[in-house]
């Protein structure tokens, strides 16, 4: 079973529950789940990637300004299928195209986009690592 780190926004952390039982509907299995608050360091560490974009600073006060939900979610795909679920980055594309989606739904902006999903199995590896160091993630069930 393929992993991915999903993460649950500040601004959306009050509705955790509702897109967990999303998540289980879908048919992931949550392996782990931690609530972090994050510090400015940590965010601009985890979102490295994006220093130079414009949004970069908005992003990170917006990451910093509450408590984070990040889970580590086991499925067939689950990177592909994770970010089907989550819709596109955009909230304005997600209500257009595909209104059932996380971002949709719990989504109030570009950057304020309720959820994160890693966006291959590499970065899924070095994601889970970054807020899971101290864990091992044993498979649920293998045939092996
Ligand atoms: P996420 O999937 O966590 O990865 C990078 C984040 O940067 C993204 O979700 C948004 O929160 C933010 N982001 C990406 N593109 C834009 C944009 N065009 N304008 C503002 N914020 C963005």
């Amino acid at each position: 079973m393929e992993k991915t780190l999903a993460i649950i926004k500040p601004n959306a952390i009050a509705n955790a529950e509702e897109i967990e039982k999303m998540i289980i509907k879908d048919g992931f299995t949550i392996v782990q789940r931690r609530r972090v608050l994050l510090s400015k360091e940590q965010a601009m560490e985890f979102y490295a990637e994006h220093r130079d974009k414009p949004f970069f600073s908005d992003l990170i006060n917006f990451m910093t300004s509450g408590p984070v939900l990040a889970m580590v979610l086991s499925k067939d795909r689950a990177v592909r299928a994770w970010r089907r679920l989550l819709g596109p980055t955009s909230v304005a594309a997600a209500i257009k195209k595909h209104p059932d989606s996380i971002r949709a739904r719990f989504g109030s902006s570009d950057t304020e986009n309720a959820a994160h999903g890693s966006d291959s199995a590499e970065s899924a590896e070095r994601e889970i690592r970054f807020f899971f160091p101290d864990v091992t993630l044993y498979p649920i069930l293998s045939g092996m």
